[in-house]
C-alpha cells in the first residue's frame, strides 16, 4: 500500500526546503558598518525558533564569507524579498562577498537598521534585526540562533500576516537548484519565460 519512492538523502532537504527565501545582511565589524563592508547571502534554510523572546535560526555553510562575518560581529538582519527581487536573490546566492560588493552589483540599497550595525536592504518587504545568541554546529553548516530585537514590514504587504494584494502574496520560495515557487507556480530563474 505504501507507494512512496525513496528520495536520495542528498535531496531529502528539498522536502521542506520551501519556506520563504531570505536575504541575510551582515557586516565586517572591522569596517564599522560602512555599506561597502556589508554583505548579503541568499538563504533557503531558515526557521522560527521561539515566540517569547522571538528567535529565528539560519543555517550557513561553514565556508561562506557571511559565516565568517556573522561569527565575528554576532549580528545579522533577515530581509524578505518579493518576486521583484528574484534575479538579485539568485545572484546573491551565486557570488561571494569575498570577491564582490553585492549591494552595488545587484543595485540594492543599504538602509541603517534601528538596533544593529548591519544595514537593511531597502527593496525588501520586511526585516528582522537579530543578535546572535548561539551558534550550533550541524554537519557542514552552523545554525545561528538569533534573537529578533526589531521587526519592520511594508504595511501594504504585511498586516498581522502576509496579506493578499492585487498582485497576490509576494514571497518567493526555493524548491532547489534554479527552481522557485511563487503563488503556486514553479519559476525557473534560468528560464524565466517558460
Ligand atoms: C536560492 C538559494 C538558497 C540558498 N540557501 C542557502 C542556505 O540556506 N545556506 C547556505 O549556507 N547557503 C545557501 N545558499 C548559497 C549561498 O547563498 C551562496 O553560497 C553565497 O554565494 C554565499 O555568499 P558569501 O560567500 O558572500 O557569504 C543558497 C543559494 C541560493 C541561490
Amino acid at each position: 500500500m505504501n507507494h512512496k519512492k525513496q528520495v536520495p538523502l542528498s535531496r531529502a532537504n528539498r522536502l521542506i526546503n520551501h519556506g520563504p527565501v531570505i536575504l541575510v545582511t551582515c557586516i565586517d565589524p572591522s569596517g564599522n558598518g560602512s555599506p561597502g563592508k556589508a554583505n548579503i547571502i541568499t538563504l533557503a534554510w531558515n526557521m522560527v525558533l521561539s515566540m517569547s523572546p522571538p528567535m529565528v535560526g539560519i543555517a550557513l555553510g561553514r565556508g561562506r564569507y557571511s559565516h565568517e562575518l556573522i561569527e565575528k560581529s554576532r549580528e545579522f538582519v533577515v530581509n524578505i524579498p518579493s518576486i521583484d527581487l528574484l534575479e538579485a536573490t539568485w545572484g546573491c546566492g551565486r557570488v561571494s562577498g569575498r570577491k564582490e560588493d553585492k549591494f552595488a552589483r545587484f543595485k540594492l540599497t543599504p538602509l541603517p537598521a534601528r538596533r544593529v550595525a548591519v544595514p537593511l536592504i531597502a527593496e525588501c518587504s520586511g526585516h528582522m534585526e537579530c543578535l546572535v545568541k548561539e551558534a550550533v554546529e550541524t554537519g557542514d553548516h552552523t545554525l545561528f540562533v538569533g534573537e529578533v530585537v526589531e521587526a519592520l514590514a511594508d504595511p501594504s504587504l504585511f498586516s498581522d500576516h502576509w496579506v493578499e494584494t492585487e498582485r497576490g502574496i509576494q514571497t518567493i520560495h526555493h524548491l532547489g537548484g534554479s527552481l522557485f515557487l511563487h503563488q503556486g507556480k514553479v519559476v525557473d530563474v534560468r528560464h524565466p519565460n517558460q
